[in-house]
């Protein structure tokens, strides 16, 4: 095959590491776990959040990087060079339609981060007060015009960085910055446990009350173990292909889905001690982290700066990871439709543009288009939100476990997670084999047929 023509690939263990944190790392740890936390009761939404990591997330990844990295292909075509029978394309296609249903939201709220940045830097949180971040906040979101800028902004610097390619855009870019984030999460979630009534903060985190578990509760900490960890949607099946071989994807696996635990509960203990110590209300929904975090900077010595670096940090987790959501499209429509790389960018990111703007005119009740309800009460914004989360990335990820358990031959499932048998990880294979077959897709009906209401608990 011609030099140009040739697939790319991480070069290193390390680089497959920090680009799959990097797209399991963004917005959903700072902005949308210690939301759904603060409005699902604390503590119970977290263990629960936990189980699904471990009964389902870590094993439904594994079965994601088998697929990628035995087919070296996209989310579609994989299936296809997997000889799979002809139906479980639909994975690849639900897959790359879920993409561009979580980028019309989730650039909108990456839009904030950025002005966020912008308004850290000119200064405006100087003297800020409880009641003004939430004005600040709502101005943010209003605009009508501003929101969208930021929006096109985004999509913009995502498609600079996709079209330099997986090795000098996704690769480079991933390896500086995670370390970099982790870091100012400690500094932040250190300065908010110095702040008066912290306790109160880490109570509601970390104490459960298993009152607060209902069918909808479950649902919503299912949905957010998938959204978190990127699965469901073949995200991970498109980096998957871009793995060494001679990396160990179990180990992976479980590598990502703690350090991206441990960042989200750092930005709840950032978050949960100022809720409390400046009177806002755990329950306040997607504006939580505009309100908070600058309430927690203010009044310390080099305040401004550290919210400068927060908002910079958040502002490249949410632009990673959303990296790794626009690259299912492109893959599949440079392997697939045989489009050049810039082209396929370029088109994926216009559609998102478009089509994001219904959602990021929809995200406030005084926004423009926040009466239309297209699923329930639900404007475009939230059913976006709320249709790929607790919808199609739990069914995506329910037919990876069934295909992978029931329509794949154990001896290869254990052959690639082996690394052809270099590895010596047998009994680790037989565990992860059997959750994925029995554990796994159980859970997952079960809590598809308690949220349709058919089996009650
Ligand atoms: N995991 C990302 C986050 O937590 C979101 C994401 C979902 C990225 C699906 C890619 C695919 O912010």
């Amino acid at each position: 095959m011609a030099e140009k023509n040739k697939r790319e690939m991480f070069s290193t263990g390390f680089a497959v590491f920090f680009a799959t944190l990097g797209s399991a790392v963004g917005l959903g740890n700072i902005w949308k776990f210690p939301y759904l936390i603060g409005t699902n009761g604390g503590g119970a939404f977290l263990l629960v959040y936990l189980l699904c990591v471990i009964l389902v997330g870590i094993p439904i990844m594994a079965c994601e990087f088998y697929i990628g990295r035995k087919s070296r292909k996209n989310a579609v075509g994989a299936f296809k060079k997997l000889d799979a029978a002809k139906g479980w394309k639909t994975i690849g296609f639900m897959g790359t339609a879920t993409a561009f249903l979580i980028a019309f939201f989730y650039s909108c709220v990456a839009g904030w981060v950025y002005s966020y940045v912008f308004k850290a830097i000119k200064g405006d949180f100087v003297g800020v007060t409880s009641s003004t971040a939430s004005t600040k906040f709502m101005s943010t979101l209003v605009g009508p015009l501003s929101p969208i800028v930021w929006q096109f902004i985004v999509l913009g610097i995502v498609s600079i960085i996709l079209i330099a390619g997986v090795k000098n855009g996704i690769e480079r870019i991933t390896k500086t910055l995670m370390p970099v984030l982790f870091i100012l999460i400690i500094i932040c979630a250190v300065r908010s446990l110095t702040l008066p009534g912290a306790s109160q903060g880490l109570n509601f985190l970390f104490h459960v009350d298993f009152s607060q578990l209902t069918g909808p509760v479950i649902l919503a900490a299912l949905g957010l173990a998938f959204f978190k960890l990127s699965l469901g949607m073949g995200t991970m099946i498109t980096y998957g292909s871009y793995f060494t071989t001679d990396n160990n994807m179990i180990a992976t696996s479980a590598k990502v889905a703690i350090s991206d635990s441990l960042i989200s509960i750092l930005a709840g203990i950032a978050i949960f001690p100022a809720v409390f110590s400046f009177g806002l209300k755990p329950s306040e929904g997607p504006g939580l982290l505009f309100m908070t975090i600058p309430l927690v900077f203010s009044k310390i010595p080099f305040g401004s700066i550290l919210l400068v670096a927060f908002f910079f940090l958040s502002a490249i987790a949410a632009t990673t990871a959303l990296i790794s959501m626009v690259q299912v499209p492109v893959a599949y429509f440079t392997e697939e439709k045989g489009m050049g790389r810039t082209k396929a960018v370029l088109f994926t990111t216009s559609i998102m543009m478009v089509v994001g703007i219904l959602a990021t005119l929809s995200a406030h009740p005084t926004s423009a288009l926040a009466n239309i309800h297209i699923i329930g009460e639900r404007g475009f914004f939230d059913s976006f939100d709320y249709l790929s989360s607790n919808i199609l990335l739990p069914i995506g990820g329910l037919l990876i476990a069934v295909y992978v358990g029931y329509f794949t031959k154990k001896e290869d499932f254990k052959l690639e997670l082996s690394n052809q048998g270099t590895l010596n990880n047998a009994l680790v294979l037989d565990v992860i084999y059997v959750f994925i077959k029995f554990v796994s897709p159980f859970l997952l009906i079960i809590v598809f047929l308690n949220s349709i209401g058919i089996f009650k608990f």
